[in-house]
């Protein structure tokens, strides 16, 4: 059996906006994951499309997005 293993390190940027701070932990750390998310529906695009632009490369440099739902908002400020 194989195992790899890997060092990276994970951001979250849960509140991406224009992600300006995204891009520029992608810029300047190697080995990085970001993991965005906005509210606003316009963000959370742009947050794909630079999810676009950083594709994952070996396993470095991904983004993941996802979008906050009023049904996930509401999940976590009820707890
Ligand atoms: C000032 S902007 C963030 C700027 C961003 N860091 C950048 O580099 O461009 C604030 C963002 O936070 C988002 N936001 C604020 N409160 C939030 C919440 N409770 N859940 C998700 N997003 C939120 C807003 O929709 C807005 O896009």
């Amino acid at each position: 059996m194989w195992q790899v293993h890997y060092n990276i390190m994970v951001v979250l940027d849960l509140t991406f906006g224009a992600g300006g701070h995204s891009k520029a932990i992608l810029l300047s750390v190697p080995d990085v994951m970001v993991v965005a998310a906005d509210r606003d529906p316009i963000a959370f695009q742009m947050a794909q499309r630079l999810a676009e632009e950083y594709p994952i490369q070996a396993f470095c440099r991904p983004i993941i997005v996802f979008q906050l739902t009023s049904e996930t908002r509401n999940s976590v400020t009820n707890m």
